[in-house]
């Protein structure tokens, strides 16, 4: 089974690190987001991933290729006008009758793909949320979705499409993406995806919804964190370091130096960093950082960064240096 996974975003939300790195090379819980969603993938028997890269693509490009040895095909989107166009950008790399797996690069999921990937129709993963104005979301009734609507001012819903889509033949998805481009039909300024399944639908294909309790959003500080600690859950490190607390769960590099430091829980150390007399907690700090003489909660910090002094919450990003009296 094929996988696309759209990444060609600039991932604003995540800005100051979106300058220097694509957001899914971020590293949440010890690994990129994307290696997160590519173990999945192939746990799931995905066996080719077609990747739609743009802003810093080369650098997605090639961590993938030194990590994972499934096919992997990059098709570039050098305009982003929406996921629908990213979508179709893809069209010649997919056969028109075979099943599709659509995945976001900015959600990691926990959920049996196993069972959506044999379900006998196309299937939308969905999440009840509280607050449905920011996704498109499905109506649904008598065991199908009757309606999809992109981002609705007036709740009709609160099923949220939370990033996965399964769809049974990729073909009938192309031409309706083909049919919203022809007629320049776009929602917000974009070719949604949203748009296209709802032309599916009214053109008579059947939808189910599959739920997708484990979501975990990567797109802004604030969800990275919260996911970096949910997926450290159960993380541990047995290791000793030398004068220094370890509060599991954290992910520490293996070649990370620690001394007179309490660290954790809910953090991950990248590599070759080194952290002494602080305490980090609730944070992620990247690789070949240097933190000195800090207390540090809350924060994200890039890589080939220095930081020494006491501020409190921080988000900064790669080759950043602030000392801090
Ligand atoms: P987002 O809307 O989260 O955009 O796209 P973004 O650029 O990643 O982040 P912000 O909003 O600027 O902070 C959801 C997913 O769809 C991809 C993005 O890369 C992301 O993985 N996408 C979106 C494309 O590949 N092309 C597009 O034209 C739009």
């Amino acid at each position: 089974m094929k996988a696309i996974i759209p990444v060609a975003g600039v991932g604003t939300r995540l800005r100051p690190h979106t300058f220097s790195h694509p957001k899914v090379l971020l590293n949440v819980a010890g690994k990129p987001i994307i290696g997160h969603i590519m173990d999945k993938l192939i746990e799931a028997g995905v066996d080719e991933a077609i990747v739609i890269v743009g802003y810093l693509g080369n650098m997605v490009e090639e961590w993938l290729r030194k990590h994972y040895s499934i096919k992997l095909t990059f098709v570039d989107q050098p305009e982003r006008l929406g996921l629908g166009h990213a979508i179709w950008m893809c069209k010649s790399y997919v056969p028109e009758n075979e099943p599709l797996f659509i995945i976001l690069g900015d959600t990691i999921f926990d959920v049996d793909l196993d069972a959506v990937l044999k379900s006998p129709f196309s299937s939308l993963g969905v999440k009840e949320v509280a607050d449905p104005r920011r996704f498109g979301v499905a109506v649904t009734g008598g065991g199908k979705i009757l309606k999809l609507v992109e981002k609705p001012d007036t709740p009709v819903s609160n099923l949220a499409i939370v990033g996965l889509y399964f769809l049974k033949q990729a073909g009938q998805l192309f031409s309706c993406i083909d049919y919203l481009i022809e007629n320049r039909i776009l929602t917000k300024g974009e070719y949604q995806l949203t748009d296209a399944l709802q032309l599916m639908i009214e053109n008579g294909e059947k939808f189910t919804t599959f739920p997708v309790q484990g979501w975990y959003d990567c797109g802004k500080p604030e969800t990275l964190l919260s996911t970096n600690e949910i997926l450290l859950k159960d993380h541990k490190t047995e290791k000793e370091y030398h004068g220094c607390i370890i509060n599991n769960p954290v992910f520490i590099a293996e070649n990370a130096i620690l001394e007179n430091t309490i660290v954790g829980p809910n953090t991950t150390i990248g590599e070759n960093s080194v952290i002494s007399n602080s305490i980090v907690r609730d944070s992620i700090i990247g690789n070949d950082a240097r933190v000195t003489h800090i207390m540090l909660e809350h924060s994200i910090v890039g890589n080939n960064t220095t930081i020494t002094g006491n501020p409190h919450e921080i988000n900064i990003g790669d080759f950043s240096e602030i000392r801090v009296g």
